[in-house]
Formats: C-alpha cells, sequence, structure tokens
C-alpha cells in the first residue's frame, strides 16, 4: 500500500467501507409500533422497489452487498443494521428493548459465526441496538448513542471491540430514538446532524470533533435526511435534502444521491437503518 492510499484509508470509515448486510423485505410489514413514527399499510411492491434502489445506489458507489433471508413473523429484521456492532471482524451483539424484535437476535448470532465474524456480547444483559446507536466517524472514534434504545453502560463493554474513543452521545428527544435518525458522519471533519435531538453537551462535542458538520433543519429532520449512509465521496439519503444542505455537502466534495424510502418509513426507518456496515 502507498503512503497515499494508507493516508486515506485511515481517513474515516466511510473511505474504507467494503462490505454490508442487508435483508430483503419479503416480510417486511408494520404490525406493531414499538417507535412514534410507526403506523401504516406497507406497499410490498414498491418497498422492494425501493430496496433495490438501495442496494443499487450502495453498489454504484463500489461497496458489495452481502444479503440474508427475513423470517416470516419478524417484520423488522429487513433493518438489520440494527444486529450489533461491527469493528475488526468481531460484532458485538445487540440486545433489543422491545420483546417485538429479539427473536431476530438468533438469526444474526447465526449469520455471524457462518460468516467467520467473531460474536461479543451474547448473554449480556445491557441493552443495545447496534449500528442504530453506535457509529464510527474514523477507527479511532465511536459515536455511542444511549437512552431510548441502547443502555449508556454497554459502552463500557462494547471497549473489548478495539481500542477507540468513545463519545456518549445524549440523546433527548423520543422522534429520534436511535443515533443514526440524527446524526450521520461524514468525512473526518464531517457529520449530518440535527441538534434539537441532542443534548448541549453532545452538541458541543459533535462541532468540536466534526468542525464541520452540517445542522439539518427540522424539515430534513422529520424526512429522515440524517438517515444517510456516506461512501466515498456519496451521501445516499432519503429524499427531502435542501439546498443549503446539497452544497454544504458540496462543499465538502460530497455529492447526493436521495433514494424513496416511504415505505420504510412507516416503520420508523430509512437508508441507513437497512445496512449493516461490516467494517
Ligand atoms: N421499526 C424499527 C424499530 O423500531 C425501526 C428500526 C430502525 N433502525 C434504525 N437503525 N434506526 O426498531
Amino acid at each position: 500500500m502507498t503512503e497515499q492510499s494508507n493516508m486515506s484509508a485511515s481517513k474515516s470509515a466511510a473511505h474504507i467501507l467494503k462490505r454490508v448486510l442487508m435483508v430483503p423485505p419479503k416480510h417486511f410489514t408494520v404490525e406493531y409500533a414499538i417507535n412514534p413514527w410507526m403506523g401504516g399499510v406497507v406497499d410490498k411492491q414498491k418497498a422492494q422497489q425501493q430496496w433495490d434502489s438501495l442496494k443499487g445506489a450502495i453498489e454504484k458507489a463500489g461497496v458489495q452487498v452481502l444479503t440474508m433471508d427475513q423470517t416470516q413473523g419478524l417484520p423488522d429484521q429487513v433493518f438489520v443494521c440494527n444486529s450489533g456492532l461491527v469493528y475488526d471482524n468481531k460484532v458485538y451483539l445487540s440486545r433489543f428493548r422491545h420483546k417485538e424484535r429479539t427473536g431476530e437476535q438468533p438469526l444474526y448470532l447465526e449469520w455471524f459465526k457462518k460468516n467467520g465474524i467473531t460474536t461479543i456480547g451474547e448473554g449480556y444483559e445491557e441493552i443495545f441496538e447496534g449500528g442504530g446507536d453506535a457509529v464510527f466517524s474514523d477507527r479511532k472514534t465511536l459515536w455511542a448513542g444511549y437512552g431510548e434504545r441502547s443502555s449508556k453502560s454497554v459502552y463500557e463493554r462494547i471497549k473489548a471491540l478495539g481500542s477507540f474513543d468513545i463519545v456518549l452521545c445524549d440523546m433527548v428527544l423520543p422522534n429520534f430514538y436511535h443515533l443514526d435518525t440524527c446524526f450521520a458522519p461524514v468525512d473526518e471533519t464531517t457529520s449530518l446532524y440535527y441538534p434539537p435531538a441532542f443534548s448541549d453537551a453532545t452538541n458541543k462535542e459533535i462541532l468540536r470533533r466534526l468542525p464541520n458538520s452540517i445542522a439539518v433543519s427540522e424539515a430534513e429532520a422529520n424526512a429522515f435526511v440524517c438517515n444517510a449512509i456516506t461512501i466515498r465521496d456519496t451521501v445516499i439519503s432519503p429524499i427531502g435534502v435542501s439546498q443549503n444542505t446539497k452544497s454544504a455537502l458540496s462543499a465538502r466534495g460530497k455529492q447526493v444521491e436521495e433514494v424513496d424510502m416511504s415505505e420504510f418509513m412507516k416503520s420508523g426507518g430509512a437508508c441507513q437503518c437497512l445496512v449493516l456496515r461490516l467494517l
């Protein structure tokens, strides 16, 4: 590896993302409400088309998509990013807050084992919803949300994954119940974030560590614009990114690719929730 490529590889998690896991929406419905967004009837055909478009956008950006089958009776399994947090071929497994989703846990465990990923966290009590609440902005920095869905104390155990800073993020609005509904790392100095969703101390920490962060409007936050996934120079986000945000991203060398996520938003999820990063 040349020094140049070595440098860019260490810059941000977005730059080194090579593989992700997704679950096609074979049995995706909204049958219960465990977050404030859940309701309405899913158009199954539309959901499949939207999922295909997202997968296509990820592949076009240069990332390999692995898939896992959805089990009937587990409608939220499409949101596979909640299965755990992956780092260096190890995964810290989730323990879901709601009984409606705990049936997913053994299926993910089996998938990780089959795919040669070392599992940590099995049998621990602390609630943790994986990539929904925990995301790396680079290999040395983990953004660690807690409140509605993950416990603060789980992050002590997550240290077992490797050596990195853990930035605890205090989330204060029930509508933004997972970190990935209000925060998305973009590059080594930038995130998309929705300031009202965080305590003052967390807002300060976001701007201290990621000084070029872009604050989205209330309308954008409600369109789940922060539920975006950055792959190299492309920010893949649900529809609703404002001109201001697009210009700010463009100044950072990023272009936006919007994907209609209407069916998944009936369950309180969008682009990032449908994707587990396998770093
Ligand atoms: N209906 C799912 C739930 O409430 C949505 C999960 C969205 N995932 C996420 N990473 N934000 O658990």
